[in-house]
């Protein structure tokens, strides 16, 4: 009898575990098929590895509220990139100050000595970031240091010897892109001082040169540079590298975004092929975006799915912000210069609900609470998708042929007057001359991501609305199909 009892309790208190993780995810706004912290402040995506087969995400967190405050690294891990499991959070403030954004690496060959017993140590660098010089007015608040980790990332030790990197004077010295650069058998650092890009070198991610600097000149100058990422990818057979620099403000669309150069990189310096400002996602929300530095032969990009013109205004409760879908980088050519496109990941697809269906073409203009929408349309005239709610709240997609322009336009989308700049249509460029339009849309409770043209044109949009979307309606579109999606939580 006493065994029955024990064991009745015991399922009852994992259903009840189970019910309260189902409705911790199904809160008013919450992505459903975006990663976002279970609760408290989230910005920039860090740190991310691919180790052991599993991805890991670490992300600027402070688990003391829903505004930034002294920051950590959170944690979280994935086998598909679409379901996240969040673990303790991983870095920790400490004397050098708060953990700003970074990256990691799998020392495989143990170059660092942190590796122990032959296990390999997985090394995060990151900014410290000293609050008190910040309100001193140093400009040396931002160094940057190492902790490692020989449990696959759970827990982590910081290097009695950091900073590794001292600031030389520059009030913004951070958010160090580490990656291993086979060639020379060295790491190479990228990293964001105030209005350009910094590359040093090293054999053991302890001492540091200066290589080289980059983009003084070039590029979008309306604001401070950050979040680098450098890394190579393929057109034609030949090898090109891709610089990204993530700018605040100064975007297309206004407030934070992400730009990037194409070139060439000999492991000492970085030359631009063209002068264009160039922009992965014209949208107004996604920044901070970096790749996963180890993963053959797909290059995987995340961004965080907001701006900092209103990221701490939003009107989530418990939780503030959420990543983009991860997406794939390739690059493309169009009208003679070249460009980075991206797709969201194929493992987005495994979310598809098996139900009999699912995939229509469709008239029924009722629209599930996430999903993907394909869309065929004419560019020879004006074409949108509208998605709004019974209050009245839309958001609309689409073309503007007297512009050539793709736009999104949120000003009536539900909650628009938490801050002055939310309400706006954002507009982006056409990267083909093919007369026919493909557009895929990524759906989610609180976020609308335009692949456009095969991920030519890309922007991402968030919005409020007071009940969700649950209708569309299409204008001037040839063909539409309507994929529902599986929650991930
Ligand atoms: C970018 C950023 C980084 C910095 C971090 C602090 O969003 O400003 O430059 O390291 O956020 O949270």
């Amino acid at each position: 009898m006493k065994k029955i009892t024990t064991l009745v309790l015991l399922l009852a208190s994992c259903l009840w575990h189970f019910a309260s993780a189902q409705e911790q995810y199904r809160e008013q706004y919450r992505p459903q098929i975006h990663f976002s912290p279970k609760e408290h402040w989230m910005n920039d995506p860090n740190g991310m590895i691919y180790f052991n087969g599993t991805y890991h995400l670490f992300f600027q967190y402070y688990p003391g509220g829903i505004t930034p405050g002294p920051m950590h690294w959170g944690h979280a891990v994935s086998k598909d990139l679409m379901h996240w499991k969040e673990l303790p959070t991983a870095l920790y403030p400490d004397s050098l100050g708060y953990i700003f954004s970074g990256s990691a690496v799998v020392d495989s060959n143990n170059t660092s000595g942190f590796g122990k017993n032959g296990k390999i140590p997985l090394v995060a660098i990151f900014t410290s970031h000293d609050p008190k010089g910040e309100k001193a007015g140093s400009d040396k608040t931002e160094n940057e240091s190492l902790a490692y980790s020989l449990d696959s990332g759970l827990t982590w030790t910081k290097y009695s010897g950091n900073p590794v990197l001292k600031n030389p004077g520059i009030r913004d010295f951070r958010d160090p892109k580490v990656m291993w650069y086979a060639k020379e058998k060295k790491w190479v650092m990228t990293l964001a001082t105030k209005d350009h890009i910094t590359f040093y070198s090293s054999a053991d991610l302890k001492n540091w040169k200066k290589e080289s600097e980059f983009g003084k000149e070039g590029g979008a100058h309306g604001g401070v540079w950050e979040c680098p990422d450098l890394f190579p990818l393929t057109l034609y057979g030949k090898t090109y590298w891709v610089l990204i620099v993530n700018l605040n403000p100064g975007g297309p669309n206004g407030g934070s975004a992400t730009q990037y150069f194409i070139g060439q990189f000999d492991g000492n310096k970085f030359l631009a092929i063209d002068n264009q400002t160039k922009w992965l996602d014209y949208g107004p929300d996604e920044y901070a975006g970096v790749t996963w530095g180890n993963v053959s032969n797909r290059r995987l990009f995340l961004g965080w799915m907001a701006n900092w013109s209103y990221s701490q205004q939003v009107p989530t409760v418990k939780w503030r912000n959420a990543m983009t879908i991860p997406r794939e980088l390739a690059l493309f050519e169009s009208n003679g210069t070249m460009y980075v496109k991206s797709t969201p990941v194929k493992e987005l697809s495994s979310l598809q609900k098996k139900s009999a269906g699912n995939k229509k073409s469709l008239k029924s203009k009722v629209l599930p609470r996430q999903c993907l929408i394909g869309i065929n349309a004419n560019a020879g005239s004006d074409f949108s998708i509208t998605l709004s709610n019974r209050a009245g709240e839309k958001v609309v997609i689409g073309y503007d042929k007297a512009k050539d322009q793709y736009f999104i336009d949120r000003e009536k989308s539900g909650k628009v007057d938490f801050a002055e700049s939310f309400a706006k249509v954002a507009y982006a460029p056409r990267f083909t001359k093919e007369v026919n339009s493909q557009l895929l849309l990524v759906v989610d409770q609180s976020s609308i991501e335009l692949f456009a043209d095969g991920g030519r044109t890309v922007m991402t949009s968030i919005f409020f609305p007071s009940t969700p979307y649950d209708h569309f309606a299409l204008k001037s579109a040839k063909e539409t199909q309507l994929i529902s999606l599986n929650s991930v939580w």
